[in-house]
């Protein structure tokens, strides 16, 4: 999952606290709750990896933009991947797509080198600050990615194991773009500690349907974000000021797969798409997500134009190609 599952603006919970609209979001994000991630912390609730040494101390900001952490109905899930039940499982486009997933085709991709380093020593001031943010919130989604896809992947083991397979390589996937963030926060002498997190975060529920339009969005979202960055940054090397970016084209094709997984899901899920509410929310979903999207990037404009992006410019391109 790349910039995903920012589907904040749908957690019940956070848009009834804040139920002053949209126009309520720069107060929501003052008045913050805010989520520590110490060494104290990570003293408290040792992560299982080793990871990292925290090196200093960073803090997510939770808003209502912040990316958070999914659950969902398992049960219901395990019913809707019972090929007995649902005789509109295409095992056959499932088996395929685990032959890909298999190949592993990212596998020595992800290889740091000294630039990372050097390129977050040059960087100062406000540049500095927001790509921090940057690192941080990207580094969240994915692994919110991971935590999701995993689970799923151990649930779904019993009922059926191609698709519990093919979440958990998806699982492998959301880690490694994690944990690849997290090392570039090591740049920056901070580190999240995902293990910490994992543990003391809520969670948000969905039902699976949600979660499958969710993620689909979030995935093609990913997919065209990674893409549209790369390539403007092909063309104006002058704005790479950081070598992550450069992983974006192999990585964006991670998102793109995970993406076709659950556009397969969605098309053994007919009822999740074909009637006129299923319509409905559907459309609801994708309105909401970009909403949230613009939201999200119209409060990190900085960011943006750091890199030489229009933030208006990309998110109506991100939109329009998704
Ligand atoms: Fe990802
Ligand atoms: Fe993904």
């Amino acid at each position: 999952m790349a910039s995903a599952m920012e589907l904040s603006l749908l957690n019940p919970a956070a848009t009834h606290r804040h139920r002053g609209g949209l126009a309520g979001l720069p107060l929501a994000r003052r008045s913050v709750v805010r989520f520590r991630v110490s060494a104290s912390a990570a003293a408290a609730a040792p992560p299982k990896s080793s990871g990292p040494k925290k090196r200093g101390k960073t803090e997510i900001q939770e808003t209502l933009l912040t990316p958070r952490f999914y659950t969902t109905d398992f049960d219901e899930m395990e019913r809707l991947f019972n090929a007995e039940i649902n005789k509109q499982l295409n095992q056959a486009e499932f088996d395929a797509l685990l032959q890909e997933f298999k190949t592993d085709y990212n596998q020595t991709h992800f290889v740091r080198n000294p630039e990372f380093k050097a390129a977050a020593d040059r960087m100062e001031g406000p540049l500095r600050q927001i790509f921090v943010e940057f690192l941080e919130r990207s580094c969240t989604a994915e692994f919110s990615g991971f935590l999701l896809y995993k689970e799923l992947g151990r649930r779904l083991k019993k009922t059926n194991p191609v698709v519990a397979e093919i979440f958990s390589l998806m699982s492998r996937d959301e880690a490694r773009h994690a944990g690849f963030l997290n090392k570039g926060l090591s740049d920056f002498n901070l580190a999240l500690d995902l293990g910490f997190l994992t543990k003391a975060r809520k969670y948000t529920f969905f039902k699976p349907k949600f979660i499958f339009y969710a993620t689909y969005l979030s995935e093609k979202i990913g997919y065209w974000r990674y893409i549209t960055i790369f390539r403007h940054l092909k063309a104006n090397p002058e704005y790479q000021v950081y070598p992550i970016f450069k992983y974006f084209e192999n990585w964006c094709q991670d998102e793109n797969r995970h993406g076709d997984f659950f556009s397969a899901l969605l098309k053994a899920q007919p009822q999740f798409l074909n009637d006129w509410k299923a319509k409905l929310w559907s459309r609801f979903f994708c309105l909401s997500v970009y909403v949230t999207m613009y939201l999200n990037d119209c409060q990190r404009t900085a960011f943006y134009e750091g890199i030489g992006l229009d933030t208006k410019e990309f998110d109506m391109h991100v939109i329009i190609e998704v």
